[in-house]
């Protein structure tokens, strides 16, 4: 390896020169953890003392060519930062570094939070798990209630190295919602040089329970009309429904006429049970 502390003093003491006659090629690299690079170190000049790559794998030493090679087989660190060296007696000392992004591919962690059952007013803590991952700040998690981005997630740590970052979303459960259906996605665009890495979570499936909701107490309707289409009753579990009048049954369905006013009495079956009196006045056409 070269004695690149000295070598280092002394470039950092004249400053680089603006037109170091070295190319990478090429000049930046994505890599996956675990996989082979190579980037060659060119240059025109013929008068010059030697090239050669300072890095923690696969380093060299000065070597008078004109094309040298940084070649590693496996790629087992996360922190990367080679530099070919130009030495010349007739030019200035130059060194040029490569980047190196080292990226492992995206997993999410099966969640617990799926087919949950809740009640209206109820919240949750949906979690999107990623495990190992690298690098970190250039992932996105979103979000997704059915088709519609819900919320989105970036991550600032700066590490090279891979993390298990996570993503959480709080849905609090209403009755205009009762089935939704969620999934969290995560992307890493790490174009150009790099691959665009999409991985989705399976879905997660809520249900949320709600009433029985009688919608009246008073109803007044003309002939013809139904108690069933006057008052619905909503719920889910969709609730069993019972209307009765001086304790007889009576069908909902009975389009009404002026006699059949009174105080009804609806029992409705669902995730509770609930008994109403409801008084109905039947007004002529
Ligand atoms: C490096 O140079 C060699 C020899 O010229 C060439 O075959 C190879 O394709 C080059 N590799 C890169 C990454 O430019
Ligand atoms: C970034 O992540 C690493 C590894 O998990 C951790 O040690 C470090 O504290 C984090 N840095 C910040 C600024 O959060
Ligand atoms: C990755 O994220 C960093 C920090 O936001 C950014 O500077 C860099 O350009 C990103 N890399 C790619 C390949 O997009
Ligand atoms: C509601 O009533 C039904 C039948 O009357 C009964 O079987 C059920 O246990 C009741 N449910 C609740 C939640 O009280
Ligand atoms: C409905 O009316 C009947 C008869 O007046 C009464 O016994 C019952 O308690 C009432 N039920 C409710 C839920 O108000």
């Amino acid at each position: 390896v070269l004695m690149c502390g000295l070598l280092y003093f002394y470039l950092s003491s004249i400053g680089v020169h603006a037109s170091c006659p070295i190319e990478l090629s090429p000049p930046s690299v994505v890599v996956r953890y675990g996989e082979s690079v190579t980037v060659n170190c060119t240059t025109s000049e013929t008068l010059h003392t030697g090239i050669g790559w300072e890095a923690t794998q696969g380093g060299t030493g000065l070597e008078q060519v004109n094309i040298l090679p940084w070649t590693v087989e496996r790629l087992t660190g996360w922190d990367y930062s080679p530099s070919c060296y130009f030495a010349s007696d007739f030019h200035e000392q130059c060194v040029k570094t490569l980047d190196v992004v080292i990226y492992k591919n995206i997993n999410i962690k099966p969640s617990s939070e799926s087919d949950k059952v809740l009640k209206e007013g109820d919240e949750i803590q949906l979690l999107c798990d990623i495990i190992n991952v690298a690098p970190v700040q250039n992932l996105t998690v979103t979000w997704f209630k059915g088709n519609n981005v819900i919320q989105r997630d970036t991550f600032d740590n700066r590490t090279k190295i891979p993390v298990d970052p996570f993503s959480e979303f709080t849905f609090r459960a209403t009755r205009q919602d009762a089935f939704p259906l969620f999934r969290c996605e995560a992307d890493m665009d790490l174009r150009p040089g790099g691959p665009k890495l999409h991985v989705s979570s399976p879905g997660y499936s809520i249900m949320v329970q709600f009433g029985p909701d009688i919608s009246c107490s008073v109803i007044e309707l003309n002939e013809k009309e139904t108690l069933e289409e006057t008052c619905p009753v909503k719920g889910n579990p969709i609730p069993h429904v019972k209307w009765l009048k001086d304790g007889q049954l009576f069908d909902p369905k009975t389009p009404l006429r002026r006699e059949d006013a009174g105080i009804y009495t609806v029992e409705a079956d669902g995730l509770v049970n609930v008994t109403r009196n409801i008084s109905v006045l039947v007004l002529c056409e």
